[in-house]
């Protein structure tokens, strides 16, 4: 199971709005898909009630203690991706959801405001080397405004902007709020419309980059089985002549 965390500090950039967004779009994609909300705020459980369907469950965890074995029963029985919304603010719960993450989503719209207070999210995942990446949003269509926002970013995380900046950017549209009242994602409210499009491609986007991890995994994994055999095979040498010059 992939498990994806949408957090920062900041309220409003739009945590919740790419959870929903993003969720609809995995589950178009063919993933099995689910939704926990671990902010008491509740705006994914007030979605929901909005929405005549359940095929989208959102299942509400907000004692951080119940994350990680939830994720893991969840895990068990076969889900693909769970898509983890949290609170504005760094909270016990956010940090135990980033914790267990594959990837940790940090949304900032174009602001300095936004972009300073990405830092204490990002700080919680680089102690748990966690793979994470900048999710521009709410960005005008085009100008200067991106640019200078994602060279901040860059130097945030003081890293080519290339590795952490999610693409495509997400524009300031209404669509995103008009499906959020009608307890719908963007690309069931407009499928043909530019957002529901952004969306889709953001969400290719992650999906190319939790394989890369993944695939990055398995071969530190393979590295390491492949060292701990050589160490184990040197050893038995050593003592192999440790014996014969003994005897
Ligand atoms: N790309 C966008 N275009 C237009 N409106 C947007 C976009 N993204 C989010 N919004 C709107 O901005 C508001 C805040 O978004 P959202 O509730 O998703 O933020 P949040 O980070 O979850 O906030 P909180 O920290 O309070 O949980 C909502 O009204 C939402 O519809
Ligand atoms: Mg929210």
């Amino acid at each position: 199971m992939h498990t994806i965390v949408l957090a920062t500090q900041k309220g409003g950039s739009g945590k919740s709005t790419l959870a929903i967004g993003l969720a609809l779009a995995a589950k178009q994609a063919g993933f099995t898909v689910r939704l926990i909300e671990t902010d008491p705020q509740g705006t994914l459980s007030n979605w929901q009630r909005r929405r005549n369907a359940d095929d989208l469950v959102v299942e509400p965890i907000y004692h951080a203690a119940d994350i990680e074995p939830r994720l893991k029963m969840l895990a068990d029985s076969g889900l693909q991706l769970a898509i983890v919304d949290t609170a504005a603010g760094l909270s016990a719960a956010t940090t135990v959801a980033i914790r267990n993450s594959d990837l940790c989503l940090i949304p900032a719209r174009p602001s300095v405001a936004d972009i300073e207070a990405t830092a204490s999210t990002l700080s919680v995942a680089r102690a748990w080397k966690r793979p994470y990446s900048f999710v521009l949003n709410q960005t005008p269509i085009r100008g200067q405004r991106i640019d200078n926002a994602a060279g901040a970013l860059a130097e945030e995380a003081a890293l080519d902007l290339t590795e952490v900046l999610a693409r495509p950017l997400i524009v300031m549209r209404n669509d995103h709020q008009d499906s959020l009242a009608s307890g719908l994602a963007v690309s069931e409210f407009a499928p043909n419309g530019k957002s529901a499009d952004e969306i889709r491609g953001l969400w290719r986007w992650i999906e190319t980059r939790l394989e890369l991890e993944a695939t990055t995994n398995v071969l530190i994994d393979q590295v390491m089985s492949a060292a701990d055999g050589m160490l184990h095979v040197a050893a038995e040498h050593a003592a192999d002549e440790t014996t014969t010059l003994a005897s």
